[in-house]
């Protein structure tokens, strides 16, 4: 069950419209379903359940106008997770095996390439218009950015600094997107598409944080990716960041994780530090400035649907 179909009638109604037309835009081709239907049963679809719940906050925004975009959302980031796996050498995803260890990097750099261009076909074909196509590339370049700056310093302890440029780029950017997509496609005003963008942005910060404790305190059953899997590939995050600062054993965590050592390790220093809470009290505040940012000119049940999203995020386990 997905977190927003509790949410309200109208989500849960939007959602099961977009596994169906998910469902479409991937059945185009044989080996493409094949590869990706089994990916698409899992995932949590918070951007395009976020860009539908802004899109539809002041005002009912018709599912003609808004359901291309919403699958061109998912199809996007899921285009960035198949790479992603590529790029961690990652065997699993939304509880299924990933496409590069099923098929081998080669096709699973073409399927990514494939969702990629199937979403700004979508786009294309819907006549959005050039600022949608503009936030969408850019939010496409700055993940690939985020993901590059990670990627080169693989090992190495980033600045607190450091580590919140790679997350706003790679996650909150998105995130902020979705929003201000929903805000741009209904037609609110400049201060509105502002606001959802800021609400969005929070919410990025704080759900890539609790996504990086995951990594460490997550159950893989739960997840459905692999447990630890940050700290084998060499991607030092916010617990360890933390840690690092306040742990008496703090050289003997920093030689973990830039070797690539024990996990369990790792974790049991990690969990003599005050790293977890530190790490979910940063979520918290984010999450309280998303919440801060939601306009007053929303209607009741989607503002408290958004703020029930934020809740989520901080309080997840998936
Ligand atoms: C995973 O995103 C990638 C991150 C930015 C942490 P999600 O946790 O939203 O992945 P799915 O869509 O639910 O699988
Ligand atoms: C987000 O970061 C990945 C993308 C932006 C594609 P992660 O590397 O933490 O994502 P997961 O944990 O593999 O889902
Ligand atoms: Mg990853
Ligand atoms: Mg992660």
């Amino acid at each position: 069950m997905n977190f927003v179909a509790a949410l309200n009638e109208a989500a849960a109604s939007n959602l099961r419209t977009l596994e169906a037309q998910i469902r479409q835009a991937i059945g185009e081709d044989p080996f493409i379903f094949e590869a990706c239907a089994p990916l698409f049963q899992g995932g949590k679809r918070l951007r395009p359940m976020l860009f539908l719940l802004c899109a539809n906050a002041k005002a009912d925004c018709p599912p003609e106008k808004t359901m291309p975009l919403a699958v061109a959302l998912e199809l996007i980031h899921t285009a960035s997770l198949v790479h992603d796996d590529i790029i961690d050498t990652s065997k699993k995803r939304r509880g299924v095996e990933t496409a590069n260890s099923k098929y081998g990097a080669q096709i699973a750099v073409l399927v990514g390439d494939y969702l990629f261009a199937k979403a700004f076909q979508l786009v294309a074909e819907n006549d959005y218009g050039a600022e949608v196509s503009t936030v969408l590339s850019k939010l496409v370049k700055n993940l690939c950015v985020g993901e590059i700056r990670q990627d080169r310093s693989l090992f190495e302890v980033p600045t607190l600094a450091e580590y919140y440029t790679r997350i706003n780029l790679k996650t909150a950017i998105f995130l902020s997107s979705c929003c201000r997509l929903g805000a741009i496609v209904s037609d609110m005003t400049v201060r509105e598409v502002d606001n959802l963008t800021a609400y969005g942005s929070g919410l990025g910060l704080a759900f890539q944080i609790i996504d990086d404790l995951l990594d460490f305190f997550g159950d893989e059953k739960v997840t459905g990716k692999p447990h630890g899997g940050d700290l084998k590939s060499g991607v030092i995050t916010l617990p360890v960041i933390r840690a690092l600062e306040v742990s008496d054993e703090a050289a003997e965590l920093k030689r973990i994780v830039t070797t690539g050592g024990n996990v369990d390790a790792a974790i049991k220093i990690i969990s003599a530090t005050d790293a977890v809470d530190y790490c979910r009290t940063r979520a918290e505040a984010h999450i309280e400035s998303a919440r801060v940012n939601l306009p007053l000119t929303l209607k009741t049940p989607a503002a408290l649907a958004l703020e029930q999203t934020a809740d989520f995020i901080v309080d997840r386990t998936r």
